[in-house]
């Protein structure tokens, strides 16, 4: 997939991104469950100078889990391990990442509903029991051995709560959701990064950047970026309302921050498809991306939108959809006799 502005995934690694960074809870705009809920657990276990629970955080990508898990690591004043399900391919390299741990490190599992079957099973006592079990030698002499390990956090992360399994999940102490952030949440998330990076501004020009970014604070600093640049080469650097419709409608992102593979996924459901329900394969097929991607990053955004509608015989768009894209929605037509077989 080429580069989308808005999407949500790819991640800048330069010195702006490192800038950009946040390091304490209080820091953290927006997501105020989450944050609350962690406040408490972080101050609780500080103050009986426990570890902490292993904490699953689920939603989808660039609402801030991996920032979550440094900061909580930070606050804690433990190291953090960063590791992700495809990267464990066998026992034994979830079994060397375990063995190094220290009391109260925190190991981040990222896409940990992508672990495989034989790792999975060395996490179940890891977490519950802090053991490792290994198998000794082959054969009729082998045999089974339990190492202790320090009391240590897991802290997952996952797009798909459902594809995890139930005694993975059921070994969180603490299941926390993420949602989309609010225009004002984005607005003070773009307004520091302005701040940090002395770029001037003018409030309806970050306002215009916080009501196309979906949602999520990662498409924000990445259309941040853009329109700063834009502001720069065009604009005398100044974030204003004009300047930053302009730069976004060079982008080709609309106002409510739809880019061109959201109104293909739109189009093509309305046109092909006649409006629904098509299967996400059969959906995904037809605009040559892949279905992961149509489902992690073009549909929640879609859905929450309620531009689309997931029904267990597909996508349907609704008649929002419609009116966005400005297609006429078909009129409620009784539809055309079926020609009888007989
Ligand atoms: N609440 C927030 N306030 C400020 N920046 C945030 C916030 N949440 C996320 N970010 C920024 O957005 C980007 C994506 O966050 P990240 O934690 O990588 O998301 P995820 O792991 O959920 O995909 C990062 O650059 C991060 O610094
Ligand atoms: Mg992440």
């Amino acid at each position: 997939m080429n580069q989308r502005p808005v999407d949500p995934q790819a991640q800048p690694t330069d010195s702006l991104d490192a800038a950009l960074r946040i390091k304490r809870l209080d820091e953290l705009y927006g997501q105020d469950k989450v944050r609350n809920n962690l406040e408490i657990l972080i101050e609780a276990a500080r103050g009986r100078g426990e570890t902490l629970d292993h904490i699953l955080l689920y939603g989808p990508p660039g609402l801030g889990k991996t920032t979550i898990a440094h900061i909580v690591a930070n606050e804690m004043g433990v190291n953090l391990k960063v590791t992700a399900g495809p990267a464990i391919e066998r026992a034994g390299d979830l079994a060397a990442i375990l063995t190094n741990l220290r009391r109260g490190d925190i190991l981040f599992i990222d896409e940990i509903h992508r672990l495989g079957r034989a790792v999975e099973e060395i996490l179940y006592p890891a977490m519950e029991d802090f053991a490792l079990d290994i198998v000794i030698g082959k054969g009729p002499s082998a045999r089974n051995i339990r190492l202790k390990l320090p009391r240590f956090t897991v802290i997952g992360a996952t797009t798909r709560l459902a594809l995890l399994t139930a005694p993975l999940r059921a070994r969180f102490g603490v299941i926390l959701r993420f949602d989309f952030y609010d225009v004002p949440a984005l607005v003070r998330i773009i307004r520091r990064a302005c701040e940090l990076t002395q770029t001037p501004y003018t409030e309806e020009g970050i306002r215009v950047i916080a009501q196309r970014a979906r949602g999520t604070p990662r498409v924000a600093l990445r259309l941040f970026r853009r329109v700063r640049d834009y502001a720069q080469v065009r604009a005398e650097g100044v974030i204003t309302q004009p300047v930053a419709e302009d730069a976004l409608a060079m982008l080709e992102i609309d106002s409510l921050g739809l880019d061109s593979l959201d109104r293909t996924v739109l189009e093509a459901i309305i046109t092909k498809f006649g409006g629904g329900p098509v299967g996400l394969e059969t959906l995904a097929a037809s605009v040559s991306e892949e279905a992961d991607t149509i489902m992690d990053v073009v549909e929640p955004y879609l859905l929450q939108l309620g531009f689309l509608e997931r029904t267990p015989r597909g996508r349907v768009a609704t008649r929002r959809a419609y009116q966005h894209l400005n297609i006429p929605y078909p009129s409620q037509e009784p539809p055309p006799a079926q020609p009888s077989l007989f």
